[in-house]
């Protein structure tokens, strides 16, 4: 069938480039995750930052175009479409999960007209597109109906197992899951990874063979191979020589091993590019970010999202930067919390400095101690060194922002814009009433309450003339 006879929906021409004409991707995401505990459903849990559907998608996305990727949900449906809705693939509804064969059979309409099938996990995020490649090019080689790839690992304990016919070179009799096995089928180390490649016709032909008569009393999509066997049909099996990406994430400590090995294959691929890292095991970068060669992460760093890092920066170590741009040349010192802001060049945070979202500081800027901004722009050289809050401000160039100094932002109902003009100078423990504006080159005197505006190079004091009692003291201690 052709696309416009399926209304259109998958461009032919598209798929036709990629040379996977008729090739859909199925990806099996309904199931709860029973055993991770967990409100949130299995496929959302995240690895190396996003969740191990996404992984699956985006590795789909690389073989064939979103309009022949279909995720299959069900479990918490709604909030695993909205998930993952921004990478254009197209949703099956399973309603019950009764089994990953049921899951296919829940996929019948909408792969009619495709030739063949890949089958993936969505709790398999360590796939790689090389691996499926080889497994779809493999599948067309043998021309066979069902082809499924396996591994040999050390420790099978769990994985349904591959039994093969020896007498016809080495086609599958079937996959027995571990509940069923014997001890001497527990034996074997070659086992199901979950991935497989299916022509359409066959799948859908005999899938009504499969029976529910086992340890779980659901539809496994395992048993196709027997099934298909029993039939005539060929079906073969191709072990990859990477077993570590058929790892799924079924338990927390599942979820923990997968995660660690990819931050870790982020990290050297990080050093690859140049980036000093020290004691990789101990930093969490998310995969999308980006660092300049020449840059030094300190231990105990976490970023993430999508984070960029220039050329020549050092972060030291426990900074958490999230969806932030870092400049070239910029310090970051221990123990800094920056989230959806820009750090320009050559500029010094922490230690200690919490950047919340809408905060950029300039060039060679300085931030310090316990000094907390939102909203703000901190011009080129300004400095805000200690125990600061700047909230909703416009910061000029070569300001001096003291000690302690406050904008007072809310007023109980809105918010309101603190202006601070170039080379105005702020003394220690102020409080800037906002809305109010210091001008260019003022000052304003340590411990002010500045509730009107400041004009340029104009002095403001708005505190208590200080008052001294000589002998006040002294007098006291004589009536005791
Ligand atoms: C499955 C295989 C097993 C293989 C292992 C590899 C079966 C019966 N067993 O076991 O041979 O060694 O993968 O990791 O297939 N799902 C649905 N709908 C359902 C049930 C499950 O979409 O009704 C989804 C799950 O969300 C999950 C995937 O299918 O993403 C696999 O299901 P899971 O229960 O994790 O199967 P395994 O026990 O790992
Ligand atoms: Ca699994």
């Amino acid at each position: 069938m052709k696309a416009a006879e399926r209304g259109g929906k998958r461009t032919v021409s598209n798929a036709m480039k990629a040379g996977n004409a008729e090739l859909a991707v199925v990806i099996m995401a309904a199931g709860k995750g029973t055993r991770l505990k967990s409100q949130l459903p299995k496929v959302l849990h995240e690895v190396g930052g996003k969740p191990l559907l996404e992984h699956v998608i985006r590795a789909a996305l690389q073989i064939v175009p979103a309009e022949n990727v279909y995720a299959i949900i069900g479990h918490e449906a709604e909030r695993v479409r909205s998930a993952v809705q921004h990478t254009g693939v197209n949703f099956v509804v399973q309603a019950e999960q009764r089994g990953t064969g049921h899951a296919l059979m829940a996929a019948r309409a909408a792969l009619a007209g495709y030739d063949d099938v890949i089958v993936l996990s969505g709790d398999a995020p360590m796939i790689t597109p090389a691996t499926i490649e080889k497994l779809r090019d493999f599948h067309r080689k043998e021309k066979a109906a069902m082809t499924l790839l396996s591994a040999e690992l050390e420790n099978p304990t769990g994985y349904g197992r591959v039994l093969r016919n020896r007498a016809r070179s080495g086609e599958v009799r079937e996959i027995v899951e571990e509940k069923a096995a014997t001890a001497a089928q527990k034996r074997l180390r070659e086992i199901n990874s979950g991935f497989y490649v299916f022509s359409v016709k066959d799948l859908y032909g005999h899938i009504e063979r499969l029976s529910t008569a086992n340890a779980h009393g659901e539809y496994y999509l395992t048993d196709m191979a027997g099934v298909l066997r029993k039939a005539g049909r060929r079906v073969v099996a191709w072990k990859t020589e990477t077993p570590n990406e058929i790892l799924g994430g079924n338990t927390r400590a599942e979820l923990a091993d997968i995660d660690q090995q990819m931050r870790l294959s982020k990290c050297r691929q990080l050093m690859a590019d140049g980036v000093t890292v020290f004691y990789p095991a101990t930093c969490v970068i998310d995969a999308d970010v980006e660092i300049a060669p020449d840059s030094v992460i300190e231990a105990y760093v976490q970023l993430l999202g999508k984070t960029k890092v220039g050329t020549g920066c050092r972060i030291r170590s426990y900074s958490v930067i999230r969806d932030s741009e870092i400049g070239d040349g910029v310090s970051i010192l221990p123990g800094c919390a920056i989230e959806e802001s820009k750090v320009l060049s050559g500029a010094n945070i922490g230690p200690y400095s919490h950047l919340r979202p809408g905060s950029e500081i300039g060039e060679e800027a300085h931030v310090g101690n316990f000094v907390e901004t939102k909203k703000v722009r901190l011009g080129k050289g300004s400095k805000a060194n200690h125990l600061t809050y700047l909230g909703d401000s416009e910061i000029g160039s070569k300001v001096n922002i003291g000690a302690g100094t406050i904008t007072c932002n809310y007023d109980g109902v809105a918010k309101h814009k603190t202006v601070i003009e170039d080379g105005a100078f702020i003394g220690s423990d102020s409080t800037l009433v906002a809305p109010v504006r210091v001008g260019k080159g003022a000052y304003v005197g340590a411990a002010s309450c500045i509730t009107e505006d400041v004009p340029q190079d104009a002095l403001a004091i708005g505190r208590a003339r200080q008052v001294v009692k000589e002998g006040w003291i002294a007098a006291k201690r004589e009536k005791k």
